[in-house]
């Protein structure tokens, strides 16, 4: 193929958010594709267009592989004017997908996600996000290539999972015995079979990890009542977690966070920087708060 043409990709984004979706296109592509630039992308009606120089084998392929908000890519063989048009007057993807224009589909089956949920696991508790979140997460924390990713409050290992089968090194721990044997039969389930995961306290971590660089956390703390995470209040855990976070990872390095208060999300302007913060309610008395932060240089 010529390499100067250009490769136009159409993103069709689940409407399972406002922002989200785009968010973690955003961060998929400035992972994989080698000339992204922001300013490039343009949705329309949910639908986002990406022009792109790289012509990399399987391009659309590892896209397609990462995204979790995604339901599908077209690769199309027209230019950016022509295709708002198109967009602008034929909103519906499956009306699309007929248009000669395109030249290929890619879809994205989002029923691997629910096969994956809690329930269908070897290690069950009610505690785990969907893992179309999860993943999402993972994307948002921009992991470096063969780089890894760290969940200090794992849980039944939801989080780890998904970074686990998009090819990242995972590590994990939880202060509950029962979650650290939970996380590994369910990792070790999807065939992921290399992770290193500990029971730990979260201000035990740093005398057990001994690489600085490299690696992101992603994690979802306790969002119960207070006997849910031992007699403590959230906002004394969470400032003791800060902390820990801010002296393993390294400078500049990526922490995603679900926070279950909005009042608790500035305990982070210690040590972090926001990048980015996202409301998801989950039902009339929970909203949670993905928190994307990078620690300070
Ligand atoms: C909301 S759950 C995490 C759910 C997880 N994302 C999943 O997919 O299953 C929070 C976890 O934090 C753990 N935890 C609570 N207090 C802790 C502490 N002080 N140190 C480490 N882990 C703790 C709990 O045992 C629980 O498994």
């Amino acid at each position: 193929m010529n390499k100067t043409t250009t490769n136009n990709l159409l993103f069709d984004l689940s409407g399972e958010h406002p922002e989200l979706p785009m968010a973690e296109l955003e961060a998929v592509l400035g992972a994989l594709c080698k000339d992204f630039d922001i300013g490039d992308l343009e949705v329309i009606n949910r639908l986002a267009f990406f022009e792109t120089k790289d012509h990399s084998p399987g391009l659309i392929e590892k896209l397609a592989n990462r995204l979790s908000m995604c339901r599908g890519i077209f690769e199309v063989a027209a230019s950016r004017s022509n295709w708002q048009k198109v967009i602008r007057s034929s909103p519906r993807s499956d009306e699309i997908k007929k248009l000669d224009l395109v030249n290929q589909v890619k879809e994205i089956d989002r029923g691997v996600f629910e096969r994956r949920k809690a329930q269908f696991r070897p290690y069950f508790a009610p505690i785990s996000l969907h893992p179309r979140l999860a993943r999402c997460l993972v994307n948002l924390a921009e992991p470096p290539e063969h780089g890894a990713v760290l969940d200090p409050f794992t849980g039944t290992g939801g989080i780890l999972l998904e970074a686990g089968l998009m090819g990242f090194t995972v590590f994990g721990s939880d202060i509950d015995p029962r979650m650290v044997e939970g996380t590994i039969r369910n990792l070790e389930h999807w065939g992921l079979k290399e992770h290193s995961i500990f029971q730990a306290e979260i201000e035990e971590l740093p005398g057990k990890i001994t690489s600085k660089d490299r690696f992101v956390i992603v994690t979802e703390p306790p969002y119960g009542r207070a006997t849910s995470i031992h007699g403590e209040s959230l906002e004394s855990l969470l400032e003791r977690a800060f902390l820990v976070f801010n002296k393993i990872l390294a400078p500049g390095g990526r922490l995603v966070i679900s926070i279950p208060d909005k009042e608790l999300v500035s305990l982070a302007d210690k040590y972090f920087s926001t990048i980015n913060m996202f409301e998801l309610r989950v039902h009339r008395s929970l909203t949670k708060y993905i928190c994307v932060f990078s620690r300070f240089d």
